[in-house]
C-alpha cells in the first residue's frame, strides 16, 4: 500500500531517469522468454580476484580481533601501503596520516564528496559523457552542473577554452577522468598540467578518477594528478580495486590528495559509515603489494580482447581505432539510429547487451560503450549473433 503522505525529498526527483532502468526491464523479459543473454552492458569484471588475496582474505577472516568496528580512517598498514603504492607507481610522496583515506569503493567516495562541498545552487563543471556519479552525487548536493561537451574530434579531451569566463570564475569543482569511462579517451600530461593551472587560476578544485590506473595497454603509462606540480594544494585523486584486482563486489578504493579536501570527506564520513571491513582491508593491501606480473597479466587479457572484438566489428563495418586503455569499446551508432534504439534493437534482436552512450549524459548521444568482460568464446558468439541479426555500421 502507498501512502501518498510519504513523499520523497525533492533531491530525488532532480535526478534524470536513469537509462539503465529501461534497459534492465528489457533484460528481465529477455531472461524470461529464455533468451541466453550476453551481457556487455556493465563495466563488471568477470572471473576471480588473484589468489594471494583471497588467501589474505581467509587469513584474516580468521583473526578474532578483525571483526569489530573498523577504524574510521582505514587501518595504518593500508593507508600505508596505498602511499607506498603511489610512490612505486608515479613517484609522489604522500603523507598516510592525512592525504588518504580508504573508500567503500570509489563510487562513494566520489558522491560523498559532492556533499561534502557542494552548497545547493553551486556551479561545478563535469564533462558530458562521463561516469554517471560525476554529475549524480553533485546533483544530490544540489549544484547546478556545467556540462562540458565531449566529442570525438578533439579526442574526448576537455577543451578548456569552451568554458566560458564567467562559468569558469563561478565554478567550484571539476571532475574528470583519464583514462576515460565510457569514450576510453587518454590525455597526454600536458593536458594535465593544463587542467592544473586552469583550475588554480580560477580556484577551482579537482576531482580526478583514475580507475582505469593500471588498464592501459600498448606502452601507455596513465598520468596520475598529483604527479602534477601544485596539483596537491587544489586536487584530490580516486582509485578503486574493483577493476584491476577483480574486487567490484568488495567495496574498497581510496581517494588520495590534498589534506583538506579529505579531512571534509573524513568528517562527513564519520557520520555515515564505519569504514572498511578490516580483512578486505587487509586484502586490498596484498593486491597493491601484487607483483607488475600480475598486473601485466590483466592488461594483455583486456588488449587481447579489445584486438578480438575490433577485427571482429571491422568484418560488420565499424572501424574503430584500439584505445590504449579501460576495458572497454566507444563505439558509433550506426546512422539515422540513437544510443537508445541502437542498444535496444541490438538488445531485442540478439540477446547481446551494450550500454547506450546517452547514460553517461547528452554528450554520448550516437555512441554505445561495450564491456570487455567475457572471454573468446562470448564474444564470438556476440559477433556471430549481430551478423546473423543483420546488425552492421552503415
Ligand atoms: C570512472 C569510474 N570510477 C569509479 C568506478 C566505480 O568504482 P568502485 O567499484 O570503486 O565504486 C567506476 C566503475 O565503473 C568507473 O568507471
Amino acid at each position: 500500500m502507498s501512502l501518498s503522505w510519504i513523499t520523497r525529498a525533492d533531491r530525488l526527483n532532480i535526478l534524470p531517469t536513469y537509462v539503465f532502468a529501461r534497459l534492465d526491464e528489457l533484460k528481465a523479459g529477455a531472461r524470461e522468454r529464455g533468451i541466453d543473454l550476453i551481457d556487455l552492458g556493465m563495466g563488471n569484471p568477470d572471473g576471480p580476484p588473484p589468489q594471494p588475496v583471497i588467501d589474505s582474505a581467509i587469513a584474516a577472516l580468521a583473526e578474532y580481533n578483525n571483526h569489530g568496528y573498523p577504524p574510521f580512517e582505514g587501518t595504518t598498514s593500508f593507508r600505508r601501503s596505498i602511499t607506498q603504492w603511489y610512490q612505486r607507481c608515479y613517484g609522489v610522496d604522500l603523507n598516510p596520516d592525512n592525504e588518504v583515506l580508504p573508500l567503500l569503493g570509489s563510487k562513494e567516495g566520489l558522491t560523498h564528496l559532492a556533499l561534502a562541498y557542494i552548497n545547493p545552487g553551486d556551479l561545478v563543471l563535469v564533462p558530458s559523457p562521463a561516469y554517471p556519479p560525476h554529475f549524480r552525487g553533485p546533483l544530490i548536493a544540489g549544484a547546478r552542473i556545467h556540462p562540458i561537451i565531449l566529442n570525438a574530434q578533439n579526442n574526448w579531451l576537455i577543451d578548456l577554452q569552451s568554458i566560458p569566463q564567467n562559468v569558469a570564475r563561478e565554478a567550484k569543482i571539476l571532475y574528470f577522468n583519464y583514462p576515460s569511462n565510457p569514450t576510453t579517451a587518454t590525455a597526454p600530461k600536458e593536458f594535465f598540467e593544463e587542467v592544473v593551472s586552469f583550475a588554480r587560476h580560477y580556484e577551482i578544485m579537482l576531482v580526478h578518477d583514475l580507475c582505469y590506473a593500471e588498464l592501459a595497454f600498448d606502452g601507455y603509462q596513465p598520468t596520475s594528478l598529483l604527479e602534477i606540480p601544485g596539483a596537491k594544494d587544489i586536487g584530490v585523486e580516486f582509485h578503486t580495486l574493483s577493476k584491476t584486482y577483480n574486487m567490484a563486489g568488495w567495496r574498497v578504493g581510496f581517494v588520495v590528495g590534498n589534506a583538506d579536501i579529505i579531512q571534509g570527506l573524513r568528517t562527513l564520513k564519520t557520520n555515515l559509515d564505519y569504514g572498511i571491513f578490516t580483512a578486505i582491508q587487509k586484502a586490498a593491501e596484498t593486491a597493491l603489494q601484487l607483483p607488475d606480473s600480475y598486473v601485466k597479466q590483466v592488461q594483455d587479457r583486456y588488449r587481447l580482447r579489445r584486438d578480438f572484438l575490433i577485427s571482429g566489428l571491422s568484418k560488420l563495418g565499424w572501424q574503430i581505432s584500439p584505445s590504449k586503455a579501460t576495458m572497454y569499446l566507444w563505439i558509433p551508432c550506426p546512422p539515422h539510429s540513437t544510443s537508445t534504439s541502437f542498444a535496444m534493437d541490438v538488445l531485442q534482436k540478439t540477446g547481446v547487451v551494450v550500454t547506450p552512450g546517452n547514460a553517461f549524459g547528452e554528450g554520448g548521444e550516437g555512441y554505445v560503450r561495450v564491456s570487455l568482460i567475457a572471454d573468446y568464446d562470448r564474444l564470438q558468439e556476440a559477433l556471430d549473433r549481430l551478423s546473423s541479426a543483420g546488425i552492421r555500421y552503415g
